[in-house]
């Protein structure tokens, strides 16, 4: 293997420390908390771990943070109604409403009816247009791109990508558009693919900075990987693991980490890659919508 190994955790840990540090002299100097409000609906087992990983989180950055349960069979009417109170709050700088929701509940109205300047997932409208437009500072970025791209700049030691071709994989509202938008206004020459691509290896193997948004347990093989390319795995698959024993299972990325690794310059691993970065990042927005309160500039990662 060569590929520096991105080492994910670290990188979240770090940012966290700046969050917590920031948030603290926020604190003394304005005396502004910065407040998150979660909100799930129904008991979705996966869905109740992320949530309380992010109420913890939140406590640990010294936020104020309120967790709201809510029945599987709430309606939809019910739920816009408890947006409604938070985005009446002000102890509240951003509401998150933990996806996927009910199949009852459309969930494009619900995330349209947060207040933008709450919209700590960078989900409504006016932010996808901000951060399409490139007023990135004004914007909520959603946070697996954001995670992603600080992992890009601190791998290749720049925030500047001029010169560099980038091909994303994916083309997610979550993932794949606003990663577009962040390595254009980084200056890279992006192209999404998708499932639609023809000669998606060739194409792949055109990128310096190769990003993986699929869901596709290890479809992006090594002999795609350009030699010395930033790999960026944000898949997070379960998959069958016999060779640990019957019935075991273990995660895996969208690319085939082993073989990509001995082509790869640095490359994220699964787990331990992007994932610890989202929720890093979405303490990071939450510390951001509190500083445009204050009119403080936020830090740098
Ligand atoms: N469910 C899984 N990932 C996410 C996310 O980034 N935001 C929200 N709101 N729900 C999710």
């Amino acid at each position: 293997m060569s590929a520096e190994v991105i080492d994910g955790r670290q990188v979240a840990t770090e940012v966290v420390e700046t969050v917590k540090e920031a948030t603290a002299n926020l604190i003394d100097t304005t005396g502004i908390v910065p407040g998150i409000a979660v909100v799930i609906v129904g008991e979705d087992p996966a869905s109740q771990v992320y949530v309380r990983s992010k109420g913890k989180k939140a406590t640990e950055c010294g936020f104020h943070s309120e967790t709201f349960t809510m029945p599987e069979d709430t309606s939809e009417a019910d739920l816009l109604k408890q947006v409604e109170a938070l985005n009446a709050d002000p102890k509240i700088h951003c509401i998150l409403v933990q996806l996927p929701l009910p199949g009852h509940i459309d969930e494009d109205k619900v995330i349209q009816a947060i207040a933008p300047e709450k919209d700590v997932d960078g989900f409504h409208y006016i932010n996808v247009g901000k951060l399409g437009t490139g007023a990135i500072a004004e914007a909520f970025v959603p946070c697996t791109p954001a995670g992603s791209m600080v992992l890009i700049e601190r791998a290749l030691g720049t925030r500047d990508l001029s010169g560099l071709n980038a091909v994303v994989v994916g083309r997610s509202n979550i993932v794949g558009k606003p990663m577009f938008n962040l390595l254009l206004a980084g200056n890279a020459t992006v192209t999404v693919a998708h499932s639609r691509t023809k000669n998606l290896p060739e194409l792949a193997a055109t990128a310096d900075i190769l990003v993986a948004a699929v869901g596709r347990p290890e479809m992006i093989k090594g002999d795609w990987v350009k030699p010395g390319a930033c790999v960026i795995d944000v898949g997070i698959n379960r998959i069958d693991a016999p060779e640990k024993g019957e019935g075991k299972t273990k995660l895996v990325g969208d690319v085939d980490y082993q073989e990509a690794a001995k082509t790869a310059g640095s490359i994220t691993p699964v787990p331990g890659g992007v994932g610890p970065m989202t929720i890093a990042m979405l303490m990071a927005n939450t510390l951001a919508a509190a500083c445009r309160e204050a009119g403080v500039e936020p830090p740098h990662y």
